[in-house]
């Protein structure tokens, strides 16, 4: 089984993809509701519930694990490659990251994200490694997840919403801009009506899944491991809020939530 964990339900969008690049594939997914949003909260918090999630998800049987949460990826994926060192540990910034470097004509990127992966400076960092030469703009945009919970996904108001975080992108003259959050990549019509046409989006759950896809078919011995589940299950540790929304804007399956906290003592 493939173990995918996020904050809440956003992951779904990541899912979404690994069902379209891997359809034979189980995943056992946790989405943490009882303790999100994570995009707000410090370093160590994050750090210790994506610990525990993974503890949780190996016990389950998972044999590889996907960061979903953008900002479990930027705070917490380092640590816990550390932490697992045998364990194959996916995330979601650096294959939106050399995605984003092979895209650029101009080297300026755009990053959105919570205000936690923003803070973070990951992508910058991950970006730096990479090309000195890149320049980089990265704006928080906390109220997308709450409108994208609300199905709000286009429209008037998501379109202000918007425009106030993205037209000083815009300004900086970016050609490609990375949707570093699990919820931005419903609201693409909308980022792109504002950024223009000529914008090149970086889906970072697709790059992942893309990424997922090759590296099990040059590990055939991880990719026999995966083939240990027969059904998909997805557990939150609250009451998943408007998931037949998410669970609609993401795929024509029909979701049946398991709801139980693993960490309640
Ligand atoms: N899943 C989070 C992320 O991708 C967004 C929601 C939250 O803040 O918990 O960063």
């Amino acid at each position: 089984m493939i173990g995918v964990f996020d904050s809440g339900v956003g992951g779904l969008t990541v899912v979404k993809e690994i069902f379209k690049y891997l359809p034979e594939y189980q995943i056992i997914y946790f989405g943490d509701t009882a303790r999100l949003p994570y995009g707000t909260k410090g370093a160590d918090f994050v750090r210790k519930y994506s610990k525990k999630i993974t503890e949780w998800l190996l016990n389950r049987g998972a044999k590889i694990i996907v960061v979903a949460c953008n900002t479990s990826s930027a705070w917490a994926a380092d640590f816990l490659k550390k932490e697992f060192p045998n364990l194959p540990i996916f995330e979601m910034i650096e294959p939106a990251v050399k995605e984003a470097i092979k895209k650029t004509k101009n080297k300026r990127i755009g990053i959105i994200g919570t205000p936690g992966t923003v803070k973070s400076g990951i992508y910058k960092k991950k970006l730096a490694e990479i090309d000195g030469e890149l320049k980089f703009f990265a704006e928080p945009c906390p109220l997308f997840v709450s409108l994208v919970e609300e199905g709000l996904i286009d429209g008037k108001i998501t379109e202000e919403v918007a425009k106030k975080y993205l037209l000083p992108l815009k300004k900086k003259n970016i050609d490609t801009l990375i949707l570093g959050c699990t919820h931005y990549p419903l609201l693409e019509k909308t980022i792109k009506k504002i950024m223009g046409k000529n914008i090149e989006i970086i889906n970072p759950a697709r790059s992942l899944a893309r990424g997922l896809k090759k590296f099990l078919e040059n590990n055939p011995e991880i990719e026999k491991k995966l083939r240990n589940g027969s059904v998909h299950k997805f557990q939150f540790s609250d009451e998943p809020y408007n998931f037949q929304k998410i669970n609609h804007l993401c795929f024509d399956k029909k979701i049946k939530p398991i709801v139980k906290d693993p960490f309640l003592s």
